[in-house]
């Protein structure tokens, strides 16, 4: 296979929790990714099977698991600086991550407002705090990562650092958090996370120019699920998600995920605000369990791959990559085959 290298920003479809953290650990080791700049924040857990471990990663970037990858948290992500050296200490990534110095602070204050305030609970946040701490750095009140003393020994200019990367043909990864449905722009208002999700937004906040980007992966699971308040478009009931297997818990915070079929006409809007230039389906063995731990797309089953071509049709993109199973190979991989 051709060495992937260039610029890939990964974002999430729906409501978050499609399995960004799998899509990227798979291409860190795979495609040897050389820099990966986490954007968002703590209120996303990306979820990383490797080696017979799971880690339910709030901070640290999903390509932790390649040795040799710089992990970068960009200038415009919130960092929960407790959580943080957690992380670090538990990946054992020191000497190689690098918080930009314009990154923002989440303190303890902005938590318990997260948590006691009516109407943040009335949207069924996580209560990390990340809505009121973007409410601080809105209004220029905000910490940034320069004034915190622990972080002394991570500080870095992640932009240019990311910049030079791509410069050099190096292979990066810009990380986004949650899905476009989450959106503060797009998404269903109000019942959305703080920030825009799009891929935009994801270079944005990475301080990459949209120009330097060279592909645009959008991340959809085979089904849909969404926690906290808001609409879900043909929601099922939880007996009814039992029994086609597609109840989760959140990676994060343990509260239960609602789940929904897979709609079509959501994801073509959603290709099309993110700019997606491919795709990637995740846990079609759910859907399919015969395709479990596959490897091979042409082994699937007719109906899984009907369902494929359902989501290249709706989005106008190929799905270069198959989810089916947890494990970060657990992947069908289509990108040098056309
Ligand atoms: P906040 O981002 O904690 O303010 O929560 C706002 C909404 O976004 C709530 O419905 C959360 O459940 C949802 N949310 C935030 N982060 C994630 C995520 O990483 N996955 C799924 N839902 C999320
Ligand atoms: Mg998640």
């Amino acid at each position: 296979m051709v060495k992937v290298v260039g610029c890939t920003v990964v974002a999430g479809a729906f409501w978050g929790d499609e399995g960004k953290g799998k899509v990227i650990s798979y291409l860190a080791l795979k495609d040897k990714v050389d820099v990966c700049v986490r954007t968002g924040s703590v209120n996303a857990a990306h979820t990383v099977h490797f080696k017979g471990r799971r880690y339910a990663l709030h901070v640290v970037p999903s390509t932790f698991i390649y040795d040799s990858c710089r992990l970068l948290i960009g200038p415009g992500a919130n960092v929960h600086v407790p959580q943080f050296l957690k992380e670090v200490e538990e990946t054992g990534v020191e000497g190689r991550i690098g918080v930009d110095r314009q990154a923002s602070i989440i303190e303890p204050h902005h938590s318990e407002l997260d948590k006691s305030d009516g109407h943040l609970r009335s949207l069924g946040t996580t209560g990390w705090g990340v809505g009121p701490a973007v409410q601080e750095r809105a209004k220029r009140s905000a910490k940034l990562a320069k004034d915190v003393a622990e972080l002394k020994g991570f500080l870095a200019d992640a932009v240019e650092e990311v910049n030079d990367a791509i410069d050099a043909d190096k292979t990066v990864v810009l990380e986004g958090t949650q899905g476009l449905m989450l959106s503060l722009y797009h998404g269903s208002y109000p019942y959305v996370t703080s920030r825009d999700t799009s891929a935009a937004a994801i270079c944005s906040e990475s301080g990459v120019g949209p120009s330097r980007v060279d592909r645009i992966l959008v991340v959809f699971k085979a089904f849909i699920t969404r926690v906290g308040a808001g609409d879900l478009p043909g929601e099922l009931s939880k007996e009814e998600a039992e029994r086609r297997g597609w109840f989760e818990t959140a990676a994060g915070t343990g509260r239960e995920r609602r789940s929904a079929p897979f709609n079509f006409d959501l994801a073509r809007r959603v290709a099309k605000i993110h700019g997606a230039t491919e795709a990637a389906v995740t846990k079609l063995d759910i859907l399919y369990p015969s395709c479990k731990n596959a490897t091979d797309y042409d082994r699937l089953p007719q109906e899984a791959r009907d369902f494929i071509a359902k989501v290249e049709e709706a989005t106008g993109v190929r799905v270069t990559i198959v989810g089916t199973g947890p494990g970060a190979l657990d992947i069908i991989d289509r990108r040098s085959s056309s």
